[in-house]
């Protein structure tokens, strides 16, 4: 049994044979309608809980879409409505959904209450996002990368924004995969001191580049997110949007970076803020291959878990 926390804490051979076994599925099903099974059916006779502490469209969806396709069973699970959300233990609660269920994915807020339901359950449990990571994300990211471009291995990647749950997962994939990340944003949303440490331990150490035309020149791909994320407080959003601003993905900026570039952007976004919709919905954006490899990638970390 494998729980998929982090992509910095799986190891690199199998996040490529994720990376791999995705590729094969989504080929395998050849555009066939979305509501069919797969030929393959390696989750018939599982349940999987899917558990949600925040609001998701792509993450919930796509999980149970997924495991549908493999032959499998959902719970969808609303953390308020369970007694997680009314004091009893995430422990306790990971042992009794180890009585049910086969597999348990978790969107949540505190990185701890992940790590917590992975000790206690007898299942695997998968990140499917924290304040601090969002893994799946980021599987689907690569995956969709090399789609279009080949393989990520040493490709130069600019983040423009928040340091935040996302880029931190980019981060860890920079250090599996070997791409080069360029950080550009304001010194008040830079990243984790943990994430520049892990980088560089990795022989890839994350570059800083405060000026936005500066860090895109001649990026294999360009990315961003919310400038608000869920957990941060409504309070802090104006004060990011001004601080934010200069950091904007727009035509002009998508200029320097290299003419086949990427733009990437994990939704939900708000136009015209982090993105300009001439960038989202011009000739660089891979923004919806993304949302459609979620599936397939979590396809793929589904049987990893499960070793199915
Ligand atoms: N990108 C992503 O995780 O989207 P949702 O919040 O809609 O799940
Ligand atoms: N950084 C965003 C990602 C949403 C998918 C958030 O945490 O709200």
């Amino acid at each position: 049994m494998n729980h998929f926390l982090d992509i910095h804490t799986t190891d690199a051979k199998d996040l490529r044979s994720i990376i791999d076994t995705a590729q094969a599925m989504k080929t395998a099903r050849n555009g066939r309608p979305k509501g069919t099974k797969d030929d393959d059916q390696p989750l018939a006779g599982r349940m999987v809980a899917l558990i949600f502490e925040k609001p998701s469209t792509r993450t919930r969806i796509s999980f149970d879409v997924g495991v549908r396709q493999m032959g499998g069973e959902t719970m969808v699970l609303s953390g308020a409505d369970m007694q997680l959300g009314h004091g009893e233990t995430i422990a306790d609660t990971a042992r009794v959904l180890s009585r049910y269920v086969d597999l348990i994915m978790i969107r949540t807020f505190e990185e701890a209450t992940l790590l917590e339901m992975a000790e206690y359950a007898d299942v695997p449990v998968i990140n499917g996002l924290t304040n601090r990571t969002h893994p799946c994300q980021i599987m689907a990211d690569v995956m969709t990368f090399e789609e279009h471009r080949g393989p990520i291995a040493d490709k130069k990647v600019v983040w423009s924004g928040d340091g935040n749950n996302v880029f931190a997962s980019f981060a860890h994939a920079a250090g599996q995969f070997g791409f080069d990340l360029t950080f550009t944003g304001p010194e008040t949303l830079d990243p984790e001191p943990a994430w520049f440490e892990y980088c560089a331990g990795k022989g890839r150490p994350i570059t800083v580049q405060r000026d936005p035309v500066k860090a895109v020149t001649d990026a294999d791909l360009v990315v961003t997110d919310t400038w608000v994320s869920m957990h941060d407080p409504q309070s802090a959003r104006e004060r990011r949007h001004n601080q934010l601003r200069p950091y904007q993905v727009n035509e002009a900026l998508m200029k320097h970076a290299k003419d086949d570039a990427l733009f990437m952007h994990c939704l939900p976004a708000h136009r015209d803020d982090e993105a300009t919709s001439a960038v989202m919905d011009g000739p660089h954006s891979v923004i919806f291959d993304e949302a459609e490899n979620r599936l397939h990638a979590q396809k793929a970390v589904m049987r990893y878990c499960l070793g199915v």
